[in-house]
């Protein structure tokens, strides 16, 4: 059977499964990838925040949001005054999937297919950390959390029962890099203040 479950060790901490995750052979993605990314932050945090993947940046340093994303990301939590200790921060997948374009690596969005076999390191992160509350930031992040399709701009600031998780609630939000692709700065400094606010919502939900 595909998937990530078989290298997923039973009942681990964070420690011990980011050690497993290396091993990981659950889609193609480790092939082309330099290393997994596994996640930051902290493990008793009852916030835990999910990306989409690693992108070009994180694949290289091997941690999670150390790019421009991750920036924007770090600049929203400071303004929500959520701190990095507050947070454990990981991705719905956690190989970087890309396309070689000359000797740049264009991102590429995971499948569902890539969603679906990792997703059962997620569960047993979630099962590690035992946060209150999860905010899926974008919708790879949603779908896998909420285990269906998730149109970000229907269901953001709604409380949302996820799927296959130890967890009982979730926010959507944006994803932070798609703050980095609008060009209009009036759009761009709303955008921001809406992901500030969702944060900030966030961690008062989750004490
Ligand atoms: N985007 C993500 O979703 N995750 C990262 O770790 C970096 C960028
Ligand atoms: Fe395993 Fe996930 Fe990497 Fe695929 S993306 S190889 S399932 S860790």
């Amino acid at each position: 059977r595909p998937g990530a479950e078989r290298w997923v060790p039973e009942d681990a901490g964070v420690g011990d499964l980011r050690a497993a995750s290396e091993s990981c052979r659950g889609c193609e993605l480790w092939q082309d990838a330099t290393q997994v990314v596994f996640s930051a932050g902290h493990p008793g945090a009852r916030l835990m925040l999910v990306g989409e993947q690693p992108g070009e940046h994180e694949d290289r340093v091997g941690e999670p949001f150390v790019g421009p994303a991750g920036q924007v990301l770090e600049d929203a939590l400071d303004a929500a005054g959520i701190g990095r200790r507050d947070v454990y921060l990981t991705n719905a997948v956690k190989h970087f999937r890309f396309e070689p374009r000359g000797k740049r690596r264009i991102h590429m969005k995971p499948t569902t297919a890539h969603v679906v076999a990792c997703h059962p390191w997620l569960q047993a992160e979630v099962e590690a950390v035992r946060p209150r509350l999860i905010v899926a930031m974008g919708a790879t992040a949603a779908r896998s959390v909420l285990g269906r399709p998730v149109t970000i701009g229907e269901e953001r600031g709604v409380l949302l029962a996820p799927q296959g998780l130890a967890v009982d609630q979730a926010l959507v939000t944006a994803h932070p890099s798609s703050l980095l692709r609008m060009r209009d700065a009036d759009e761009r400094r709303a955008a921001r203040r809406a992901f500030v606010a969702d944060l900030r919502a966030a961690a008062e939900l989750a004490g």
